[in-house]
């Protein structure tokens, strides 16, 4: 059907039943909701913004009655493509669902809409004492539904673990329509399939999250942020056996390297409080229980590994000012990158223990293929979760740029393979990570996500092409 006559039947169907507002129609305003993070992008044939669970339903019907493919979409922070347009889809974005319940401090609960901002969440539940533990550097901006849909991971994952930990009710609406609740917040239910485990990381191909039923933890007693300069990887992993050792809780124990120290003090136009440079840099995180105990003996673990020979150099955040300071040089990471020049990036993930001898083998790959381009390395250490980042050099045209990247992804998938790790830790598979999944997934495996994805969307309608292919390509 061609794409106006489309475009004028689904408007039909809708007409009278869903309110004008709800619908963006032009090119300019629906633009943006093409694309994501990733900066790839496509033309939506529409944009719908519900404010309802009825209108989500609604919308979906009639896109299903009349077969036009539908992205579901967030805050659009993604850097794997899973909220990108590709074949004139329709959009339905969650962001206008964003309201709150009061928090359930008894039951440490809270739910939420799918459109409601991560750190709107965290300050929501912070009045009770309580949080929900995803944190992210784009917190400000993402959405829980996102959040859901994508598993996503973050800086404390060492301590909380990833977003299927802190979900334990979804209301989801599938292609045709159906509204449906799973699990209706329950702690335990023991009676068949975990739907919601299945929802969790899915990409929006099985059906639309447009509420969740959070779990909430306490809030941290009293955080302190460290940050250190080593010579190199091997110090980080001492560094992190030492603070596994330590007389605290780790919350996050983040790496990165001088190459992206130096970007972000570029685009912050500050330097670091360190008065000595490494080749790696640490954050750490942490929590200490209540009293003045664990306060000194805070500073006695401090005091000895200052005094070890592979610290160059370490500081103890004064302040709060001083702590964000220094979770400015890690969050920053990412957008300054971005602003150097293109990025092709590299979402790994290995056990902790085999996570320094997978980054030095990829790093000497990268290095032994002379690319046009340079290799920046950061993370999360404590999680075995290294993001690669390959920069283009300037002196390189984009053509040689993608040509090297691809000969370099050839190459690093086996080595992921060969280390037992995964090439999507934290940022899903979207469009950008489908190769590896067919690499990765045994057929059996794959024969079973076809037939997930078909249960749920007969018509094979939401997120087309994300995740994997409904073809086998094998
Ligand atoms: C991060 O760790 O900062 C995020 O995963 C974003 C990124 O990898 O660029
Ligand atoms: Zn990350």
């Amino acid at each position: 059907m061609d794409l106006n006559l489309k475009r004028q039947k689904l408007l039909d169907a809708l007409q009278g039943k869903i309110p004008q507002d709800v619908i963006l129609l032009s090119l300019e305003d629906c633009a943006p909701y093409g694309g994501d993070w990733t900066r790839l992008t496509g033309k939506p044939l529409l944009v719908f913004l519900p404010k309802t669970t009825e209108q989500v339903s609604l919308i979906l019907k009639s896109c299903n009655q009349l077969k036009i493919p539908v992205v579901p979409s967030g805050g659009r922070t993604g850097l794997s493509g899973g909220a990108v347009v590709t074949q004139s889809e329709v959009v339905l974005s969650l962001s206008r669902m964003n309201q709150m319940s009061p928090v359930d401090v008894l039951g440490r609960t809270v739910r939420v809409q799918a459109g409601a901002i991560t750190e709107s969440v965290h300050e929501h539940c912070a009045r009770e004492g309580l949080l929900w533990p995803i944190d992210l550097a784009s917190k400000g901006t993402c959405e829980v539904g996102g959040n859901l849909s994508t598993n996503a991971g973050g800086v404390r994952v060492i301590r909380y673990g990833m977003v299927r930990r802190w979900v334990s009710g979804l209301q989801i609406v599938t292609m045709n329509g159906d509204v449906i609740e799973l699990n209706r917040g329950l702690e335990k239910n023991n009676t068949g399939y975990d739907l919601i485990q299945l929802m969790v990381g899915s990409e929006g191909t099985l059906a639309v999250i447009t509420e969740a039923t959070l779990k909430l933890a306490r809030l941290p007693h009293k955080e302190h942020v460290l940050f250190f300069a080593v010579p190199d990887l091997e110090s980080v992993s001492e560094l992190f056996s030492r603070a596994r050792r330590g007389p605290f809780e780790i919350l996050a124990f983040e790496f990165f390297s001088q190459r992206c120290l130096k970007a972000v003090e570029t685009k912050l136009h500050r330097k670091s409080k360190l008065s000595k440079s490494g080749e790696f840099y640490v954050l750490m995180e942490i929590e200490l229980g209540p009293g003045s105990e664990p306060e000194a003996l805070l500073e006695d673990w401090l005091s000895q590994v200052l005094e070890a020979d592979f610290i160059l150099d370490g500081l103890l955040a004064q302040s709060s000012a001083e702590k964000k300071e220094v979770w400015g040089l890690r969050e920053g990471i990412t957008e300054s990158i971005a602003l150097t020049n293109e990025v092709r990036k590299y979402d790994t993930s290995v056990a902790v223990t085999n996570i320094v001898g997978f980054v030095n083998e990829a790093s000497r790959l990268f290095h032994s293929m002379n690319l046009g381009a340079e290799l920046y390395l950061f993370g999360h250490f404590g999680d075995g979760s290294p993001h690669l980042n390959v920069v283009r050099r300037d002196t390189v045209d984009h053509k040689t740029y993608v040509e090297d990247c691809d000969r370099f992804e050839k190459e690093l998938y086996p080595l992921i393979k060969k280390w037992g790790g995964s090439a999507s830790s934290e940022h899903g598979v979207g469009l950008l990570k489908k190769s590896w999944v067919e690499m990765s997934r045994t057929s059996e495996e794959m024969a079973l996500f076809r037939a997930i994805k078909t249960a749920f969307d007969p018509n094979h309608l939401l997120n087309p092409g994300k995740i994997f292919n409904l073809l086998s390509t094998g």
